[in-house]
């Protein structure tokens, strides 16, 4: 805690392709300051080398900012938090490098942060708060999972992809119909136009609260090859549709097993995480679902669902209160289990 009385903590993300920066104080984030890296579209998807050269190019002026914004000096910052796993190695390294070496010069603790934990607790950036215990669907370009939440940092994931992760099949799906990287927000885009029911996509029948994406994406292939040999502008001419039905059949498979994670545990109070929660129709169905089954739903704000540092600020947070603090020969890592 600062001679002020409160607690102020710097969040750092680059697992990624975005350099963000966040000030959080006392669990409110004051600043979120997130630059993008355009320089994959044009290779289909990022690229791990440029990724970690743009974060390098980034990382100074974005915590500038954040700071600024946040209208705090840096010698008032408690903590420092950035993201050690999952992510690319060499972007994450920058991050880690960086939280490091602020850390060691102000003499403050270091807050090593998981990824996909930060991911669940983007829900806890606005109010109304929700409850514990809740579940929350995160779903990401690079995972999707149903985590079980009974406390800010004790989570259990109930269920998983055994495959490809929803992001990824938004964006092969975008593919397959000729749309630049990354293709979920496209698609969102076309959909909003299409009729969900014109093409039919079977749903995988995956046991427990598993999920199984790569079958929906070579049924979509599959169907896309035998039109296109009859009708060459199928996907020009029915793009919306085509959208709006890969869309439908994505969301109604993660709906089912949130729906049976729900039944299961008993538990009402449910939330959506990452970037493919920022997805319109999946935030629509949500809305339907607890309707339906008298959920009580916590959907975050856009800016906090694609990767940010406002998430890794708030873990950070609630791990500085716990006194869950890092020495400095911590390091990052591609791959990381839960602690
Ligand atoms: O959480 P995130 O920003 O980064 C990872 O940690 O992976 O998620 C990125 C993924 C990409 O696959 C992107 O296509 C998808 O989220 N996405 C969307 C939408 N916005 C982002 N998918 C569907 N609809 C959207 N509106
Ligand atoms: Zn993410």
């Amino acid at each position: 805690m600062n001679k002020e009385g409160n607690v102020i903590i710097l969040g750092i993300e680059s697992s990624c392709d975005e350099t963000s920066a966040a000030i959080c104080m006392d669990g409110k984030i004051l600043s979120n300051v997130i630059a993008s890296q355009d320089v994959h579209i044009k290779y289909g998807g990022v690229v791990p080398e440029l990724a970690s050269r743009a974060h390098m190019q980034h990382i100074v002026p974005v915590v500038e900012e954040a700071i600024k914004k946040a209208s705090i000096q840096l010698e008032q910052i408690d903590g420092i938090a950035f993201t050690q796993s999952p992510g690319l190695i060499g972007s994450l390294l920058v991050g880690t490098s960086f939280a490091k070496s602020l850390a060691m010069s102000l003499g403050i603790p270091l807050i090593a942060v998981h990824h996909m934990q930060a991911h669940v607790l983007s829900n806890l950036i606005e109010t109304p708060l929700p409850t514990f215990p809740f579940l929350c669907l995160t779903v990401s370009g690079g995972h999707t999972q149903i985590i079980l939440c009974e406390e800010p940092l004790k989570m259990k994931i109930l269920g998983e992809t055994l495959d490809d992760a929803a992001g990824e099949a938004f964006d092969k799906s975008a593919k397959l119909l000729g749309l630049p990287y990354p293709g979920g927000p496209l698609i969102d885009q076309y959909a909003a136009a299409g009729d969900p029911t014109r093409f039919h996509f079977p749903e995988p029948q995956i046991d427990g609260l598993n999920f199984s994406f790569s079958g929906v994406k070579t049924s979509i292939l599959y169907f896309l090859q035998k039109q296109l040999k009859e009708h060459p502008n199928f996907i020009q001419d029915n793009l919306h549709d085509l959208c709006a039905s890969i869309q439908h059949s994505i969301i109604q498979i993660l709906l089912h097993k949130l729906k049976k994670a729900s039944m299961e545990t008993n538990i009402k109070e449910i939330c959506i995480a990452g970037g493919v929660s920022a997805n319109k129709g999946l935030r629509r169905g949500l809305q339907e679902y607890a309707d339906k089954y008298h959920w009580k739903i916590h959907v975050p704000s856009f800016e906090y669902c694609t990767d940010n540092a406002a998430m890794i600020a708030i873990t950070g947070y609630y791990k500085f209160l716990k006194g869950e603090i890092n020495h400095l020969n911590t390091s990052a890592s591609a791959r990381a289990t839960w602690d």
